[in-house]
C-alpha cells in the first residue's frame, strides 16, 4: 500500500516492546530504555544496505579476504527533544556516528514545527544521514527536518520512528520520495489534537518525566 521506501517492522520484539511503550502505566525509567532498545533493534534495519567492501586478515587458521563496511561516513540527528531518547541505541549499533542536533516543536494549535535549534557535525553534506525522531504525526516535523538536511547539501537520508500516523507517511512520502522511512508500527489516524491514536501519549513528556 506504501512505496518501496516504507519499511515498517515486522519483528516480534520491536511489536512487544513497543506495547510496553503504550502502556500509560510504564515507568518513566522503563520508558527510556525501551526507547532505546528499541532504536537498536531498529537501527539493525535501517543500516540494512550500508555498504561493504573487502580487506585481507589472517585468521587463526588462514590468510582470508572477509567483509569490513567501507568507511563511508554516518550521522544520527534526533530532532529534539524526544529523539533524543534514540540517539544512544543508534549509537550502540554505528559506535562511530556523528550527531547532529535539530530542535522542533509543534506549535500545539497550528501543529506546525517551530525551530529553535541546530547544531551539525562541519562535513554533514558528505554523511548518510539518519533523523529519528519517535513519533511521525502530521509529519510536519520530521518533512521540515529533512528539509533542513536537504539545505544542508545531504543527499542520502532516512528516517527513524517508532509510532507513524497514516497522514505523516503520507506527508513524508509526497514531499520526500527519495528518503526511506522507517516504522517500528504504524497506528490508526491522529485525533484532534494531532496525537497519534492509540499512540502511547507525548513521546517528550514520558521520555523526560515533565508531565
Ligand atoms: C513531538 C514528536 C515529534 C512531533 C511529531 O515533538 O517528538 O517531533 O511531535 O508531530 P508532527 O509529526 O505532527 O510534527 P514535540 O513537538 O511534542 O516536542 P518535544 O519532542 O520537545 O516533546
Ligand atoms: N507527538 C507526540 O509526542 N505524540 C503524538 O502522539 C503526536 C505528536
Amino acid at each position: 500500500m506504501y512505496s518501496e521506501h516504507v519499511h515498517i517492522m515486522d519483528h516480534p520484539l520491536v511489536a512487544h516492546k513497543l506495547s510496553i511503550l503504550r502502556d500509560k502505566n510504564t515507568s518513566t525509567k522503563d520508558f527510556r530504555e525501551i526507547v532505546s532498545e528499541i532504536g537498536m533493534l531498529m537501527t539493525y534495519e535501517a543500516t540494512r544496505s550500508l555498504p561493504l567492501t573487502t580487506r585481507e586478515i589472517e585468521t587463526p587458521i588462514c590468510k582470508a579476504t572477509v567483509p569490513t563496511l567501507d568507511g563511508k561516513k554516518f550521522a544520527v540527528v534526533p530532532i529534539l527533544r524526544a529523539g533524543l531518547g534514540l540517539v544512544d541505541g543508534v549509537l550502540r549499533i554505528v559506535p562511530s556516528a556523528r550527531v547532529g542536533h535539530i530542535g522542533l516543536y509543534r506549535n500545539e494549535e497550528t501543529l506546525e514545527p517551530v525551530k529553535y535549534f541546530c547544531k551539525m557535525p562541519k562535513d554533514v553534506a558528505d554523511r548518510d544521514i539518519l533523523i529519528v525522531d519517535p513519533m511521525l504525526a502530521t509529519g510536519g516535523s520530521a518533512d521540515a527536518a529533512i528539509g533542513f538536511m536537504k539545505d544542508y547539501g545531504c543527499k542520502n537520508i532516512k528516517l527513524m520512528v517508532l509510532l507513524a500516523a497514516p497522514e505523516g507517511i503520507e506527508r513524508i512520502m509526497k514531499n520526500h520520495p527519495d528518503v526511506d522511512l522507517y516504522c517500528g508500527a504504524v497506528d490508526d489516524h491522529l485525533n484532534e489534537h494531532g496525537y497519534i491514536v492509540p499512540g502511547l501519549g507525548d513521546a517528550g513528556d514520558r521520555i523526560f518525566g515533565t508531565k
